[in-house]
């Protein structure tokens, strides 16, 4: 069985920790899209893993990690991760990892233009500074620089010079900087490609023919429905197709062959950076759940902004993502709580909302309605069978469940690997 893990909100969902579990029983894992702005953690006794690019099954032996020809690769970066990995003991070989050919590279006016491009907005994004959306933008406009370009030192130098051409121009004209050296950027990628061709192959061909023999893939979703640059709170998302339907263009397997959809949903939401966020807390509850549930980001270390759970979201999410199970994540954070509300449409104008609306001033002054529900007062941590939760927890969870339309599948009641219930 092949199976899709995906982001149902704005990202951070915990979908590095279920990606680990279900990883144990698949033989490939995939990343599909999005870049090193990812941040997926992965807990295992005493010691914690950030992975940015590669894949969060990296850490089980004899598994294969996938990055797809949708996914944006700093060079840098990514090798940044596999030297990491290996001064902890772990080896990234190329049998064990496989990058596409056709994937785009993330350049070092990438990461600059993002920054300027930020600072030049009265309305900011509060992007991750990765160059994710330069990347993309020149992916879009075909001047982007793929993987197969970068091993090919002919192509390599004319589309590099073709790019600082134009790129340095705007650097001067537009934000009056000094642009860039082509010498420099040149010897600094050819030394990567040297390092990464070993791991270099067409992954599209390569997955096909593992399913074709009787393999299975796991599709590791970034980002989350609402960072999606056509469906989610646009402007302020990134600059990929995050919802499953990515995982086709972003990896080259057909949707015919992706047999399960799981959606990764914290027990409340959170957000990094701009953007309308309905069911966001006040000052003192954002304090309280940022701090109970560690909410900084895990790739910046921004602070993530937090708010009770929106189920207008995650309805939308379900609907256009077709998921067939859900992961409530994180449901333990709210073990204090005296009482939890959920959102079950907003208000506007008069108006019940009960379907995500697109418009942007809606969202920004939207009134959630919220049920309120009794908390269960009791750390659930050491419960591993639905049963013996609270039945407040219980109760909770159910109603999630309902508002949502998509079965509960997963709970994780704790950070830890086995940490988590399976209904
Ligand atoms: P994971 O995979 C949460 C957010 C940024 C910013 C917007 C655009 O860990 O869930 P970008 O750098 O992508 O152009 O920034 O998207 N963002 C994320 N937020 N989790 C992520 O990844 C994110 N990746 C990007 O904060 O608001
Ligand atoms: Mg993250």
């Amino acid at each position: 069985m092949n199976i899709a893990v995906v982001g149902a909100q704005w990202g951070d969902e915990g979908k590095g920790k279920l990606i680990d579990i279900l990883s144990k029983d698949v033989d490939i894992t995939v990343r599909y899209q999005g870049g090193s702005n990812a941040g997926h953690t992965v807990i295992v006794g005493k010691e914690q893993y950030v992975f940015h690019l590669l894949p969060s099954a990296i850490l089980r032996k004899g598994k294969v990690c996938v990055i797809g020809n949708g996914v944006v690769v700093d060079p840098k970066a990514l090798l940044d991760e596999i030297d990491g990995l290996k001064a902890r003991g772990i080896k990234v070989t190329p049998k064990q990892l496989k990058i596409a050919v056709n994937c785009h590279v993330v350049m070092p006016y990438h990461r600059v233009l993002d920054g300027l491009r930020e600072t030049m907005r009265e309305h900011k994004i509060g992007t991750t500074g990765r160059g994710i959306g330069p990347c993309y933008a020149d992916k879009v406009t075909r001047c982007g620089i793929r993987m197969v370009d970068l091993l090919n030192p002919r192509v390599f130098s004319d589309k590099l010079k073709d790019n600082l051409r134009e790129k340095n121009e705007y650097f001067r004209k537009v934000f009056g900087q000094k642009g860039f050296h082509f010498d420099a950027i040149h010897d600094e990628y050819v030394a990567y490609a040297r390092r990464l061709k070993p791991y270099v192959c067409d992954t599209a061909l390569f997955v096909n023919r593992e399913i074709n023999e009787g393999r299975t893939a796991l599709f590791e979703g970034a980002q989350g429905a609402f960072l999606d640059i056509d469906f989610g709170t646009y402007p302020y998302v990134t600059s990929s197709n995050t919802i499953v339907g990515g995982i086709s263009s972003g990896c080259g397997v057909a949707p015919t062959r992706i047999n399960k959809i799981i959606a990764a949903v914290k027990a409340y939401t959170t957000r990094v950076g701009e953007g309308p966020f309905p069911t966001e807390f006040d000052a003192r509850m954002d304090n309280e759940i940022r701090t109970k549930g560690k909410e900084f980001g895990s790739t910046t270390g921004r602070a993530r902004r937090c708010g009770w759970f929106d189920s207008v979201l995650v309805r939308y999410a379900a609907t256009i993502g077709g998921y067939n199970e859900l992961a409530i994540m994180k449901l333990d954070v709210l073990d204090e709580l005296k009482s939890i509300s959920l959102c079950s449409a907003y208000r506007y104008k008069g108006k019940l909302l009960k379907d995500y609306p697109h418009d942007y001033e809606v969202l920004c002054k939207a009134k959630p309605v919220y049920e309120e529900m009794p908390g269960w007062r009791t750390p659930i941590s050491g419960i591993r069978d639905f049963a013996k939760l609270p039945a407040e927890a219980r109760r909770y969870v159910e109603r999630m469940e309902r508002l949502v339309g998509v079965p509960i599948k997963f709970i994780s009641i704790g950070s830890e690997r086995d940490e988590i219930i399976v209904r």
